[in-house]
């Protein structure tokens, strides 16, 4: 797919329409395979492979005011949770400054936008993905309202989530995601996700419960902890290991192996707390009760047989992954035996989703 169609035309002095809403509703996702280093304008060091989910999501909805004369940059208000919020104002202010090149509509529009998440700000859980996604589908609709095109271009919507937080342009798509050039994935891409359709029915309606063992800001930003693995020594035979695991997990999709993939998956989350463990400076994003989690989580697959499995992001909460048939015995000893680890008993029972939805109003 050649570059330049993701560089976006300049709005004429006669736009199809000159004000309008757009609202988007967009999942959070749970990368299997880790996207752990970036370079170049958002571009990952390795692909990786996401399940969309459902219950965590943001929705966002922007109004748009065409200005005939252009601007230097974006001008836009921002409220989250009803609220205005300068912090994010100024945060997406830049991310949209930094990318009037691949939507120069930003120069001949007012924004007001406005957003709320499923999940309490402060569960720990990273919001960027289902946040940024949100926000790109409402700036492609808007886009293709300004110029009169048909349909919203998803993949130019995911191709700005990148741009905007990596791991968020998987999130525009339903159940199965991959971002980064792969061989063993037809069509794979650095600059933007693509679904993937073909997996086992043991996969279907997977679920990921989040448990929330600690509700603090993360101690390292994604960002810092990308850089980190640029002198990392071990990075090479990282991004190594991530390209052939794609493979591997695709052959336990597709099978259904899921002991198989279980374990590619847990070797993921640790092999990405590794990294970080041994950059300079070193983090320890794990606690001791996401260890203890860990550990109660292997005890419960061994004695029971049963396909049980974590997985983690850069932090210190622990998403348990189970299929459906196990459903019932499993929430059970997860409410009994590692809701004491969370904080407040938290957990957020999430499960795999059909991607994005266009909204005409807040359900929050
Ligand atoms: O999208 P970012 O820059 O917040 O990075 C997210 C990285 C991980 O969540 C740790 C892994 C992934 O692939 O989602």
């Amino acid at each position: 797919m050649p570059r330049s169609r993701f560089v976006g035309r300049t709005i004429d002095s006669h736009p199809k329409k000159k004000s309008g809403t757009s609202a988007w509703r967009s999942p959070s996702n749970i990368a299997l395979v880790k996207y752990w280093g970036k370079h170049g304008r958002q571009l990952p060091r390795n692909p990786s492979i996401s399940m969309t989910l459902s219950r965590a999501f943001t929705e966002t909805m922007v109004q748009y005011e065409y200005q005939e004369y252009p601007s230097d940059s974006s001008h836009l208000e921002f409220y989250f949770e009803g609220k205005p919020n300068e912090a994010f104002r100024h945060r997406i202010k830049t991310f949209l400054d930094g990318h009037i090149d691949v939507m120069p509509f930003l120069k001949n529009v007012h924004l007001s936008i406005e957003s709320r998440n499923s999940f309490p700000h402060s569960a720990g859980i990273a919001s960027s993905a289902s946040s940024m996604s949100a926000l790109a589908l409402c700036l492609a609709s808007i886009e293709s309202e300004l110029l009169g095109t048909e349909e919203i271009d998803t993949t130019k919507a995911s191709y700005i989530s990148r741009l905007a937080s990596g791991s968020a342009c998987r999130s525009v798509f339903p159940e199965w995601a991959v971002w980064g050039q792969s061989s063993f994935y037809e069509g794979s891409d650095d600059q933007y996700a693509i679904p993937v359709g073909d997996y086992h029915e043991i996969y279907r309606d997977m679920h990921d419960d989040i448990l929330i063992i600690s509700d603090h800001e993360k101690s390292v930003s994604s960002s810092a902890g990308h850089k980190l693995m640029e002198d990392n020594i071990y990075a090479d035979a990282r991004f190594s290991q991530a390209r052939h695991r794609m493979g591997e997990i695709k052959e336990h999709l597709a099978s259904g192996e899921i002991m198989q993939f279980g374990k590619i998956v847990e070797d993921e989350a640790l092999s990405l707390h590794a990294m970080m463990m041994c950059s300079d400076p070193s983090f320890i994003l794990m606690t001791p009760k996401t260890l203890e989690a860990i550990q109660c989580i292997r005890a419960y697959r061994k004695e029971n047989e049963a396909p049980i499995f974590f997985t983690l992001d850069a932090g210190p909460n622990v998403h348990v992954l189970y299929p459906e048939s196990i459903a019932e015995e499993t929430q059970a000893f997860i409410q009994n035996t590692l809701g004491p680890l969370c904080v407040d008993g938290r957990i957020i029972k999430d499960q795999m989703g059909q991607g994005p939805t266009a909204i005409t109003e807040f359900s929050l």
